[in-house]
């Protein structure tokens, strides 16, 4: 069974589904996205994602490529056509298509929309819940407003790939201070010998990750105290648990970072608990 895309209108098989030369998210990454879970046939916080699509186009000055109401029909159309009960949609916008020229094509340039959909495996995924995850640090080498979530991705491609060839499934990128910023493609936490869940505030030089937002909702349901507040790399190998949170990962424990074994090198029961109540706390729509 081919699995289907929707380009720019169209549903179409992944063999024909193409972009235009001179779109500009192909040449110069101008262009913002989306990753949403879905899981048990469930899209996971999509109000909070179109939230933050809304704010990443309006920081670009990108407009909307369609209503938001039937984005989501086509979100959930994709899902339906690809067979995905457990695995994420992927949504991507980009300025559109114009003859290459640094500054903004004309106004009435349409939004280019890519919506692709795509199963996880769950044994893989649950292979690494179980042993946990590894990380390295790398220096932060990113532009500034990495709270918009753009396709500019490649910092984050060669600190992912620098951590697979370390044999690790994540990096972390650190600022000038020593303290942690966010990984590759997740946010950064850890907890505290008192059991305090600490995270970098998202105000400004990370993105501030829907699963992040979401799993204050359910530290609170748990009665789990949070800190938004910088930690360093230090502190992190020292802490009682660490863990990173995104939409494909929700909260995966982290059990080696550069090398240094995190508490007993085993997944911390914090960690697993978050994990365990996400679901529940999540909002969920029918895919
Ligand atoms: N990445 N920080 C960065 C740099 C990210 O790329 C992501 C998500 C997050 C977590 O955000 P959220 O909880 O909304 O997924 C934080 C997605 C999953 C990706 O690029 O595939």
């Amino acid at each position: 069974m081919p699995r289907i895309a929707y380009v720019n209108g169209r549903y179409v098989p992944h063999r024909e589904a193409a972009v235009h030369i001179e779109d500009r998210g192909y040449q110069f990454a101008d262009s913002v996205y989306e990753v949403c879970e879905v899981a048990h046939g469930f899209v996971i916080d999509v109000t909070r994602h179109l939230d933050r699509l809304n704010r990443s186009l309006g920081e670009l000055s990108i407009a909307w490529p369609m209503a938001r109401k039937a984005l989501t029909v086509v979100m959930r159309e994709v899902i339906r056509r690809n067979h995905v009960t457990d695995g994420l949609v992927y949504l991507q916008v980009t300025r559109g298509v114009a003859g290459r020229d640094f500054a903004f094509p004309s106004p009435d340039t349409p939004p280019a929309l890519v919506v692709i959909a795509r199963k996880s495996n769950a044994a893989t995924i649950a292979k690494r819940v179980e042993s946990g995850i590894k990380i390295i640090t790398v220096p932060e080498n990113r532009w500034d407003r990495v709270d918009i979530k753009t396709t500019g991705l490649l910092p984050n491609v060669m600190a992912k790939q620098k951590a697979k060839e370390a044999g690790c499934q994540e990096a972390w990128f650190v600022d000038e201070d020593g303290n942690v910023k966010e990984g590759g493609s997740s946010n950064a936490w850890i907890v505290t010998r008192d059991g305090v869940l600490v995270t970098r505030p998202a105000a400004h030089g990370i993105l501030r990750g829907i699963t992040r937002t979401s799993l204050f909702d359910v530290a609170e349901k748990l009665g789990l105290k949070i800190e938004e507040r910088k930690f360093s790399v230090a502190e992190a190998k020292a802490a009682r648990e660490v863990f990173i949170s995104s939409a494909t990962t929700i909260a995966m424990p982290v059990v080696e970072i550069d090398g240094t074994t995190v508490a007993n090198g085993h997944p911390g029961s914090v960690t697993l608990s978050l994990r365990q109540a996400f679901f529940d706390v999540a909002e969920k729509i029918p895919a």
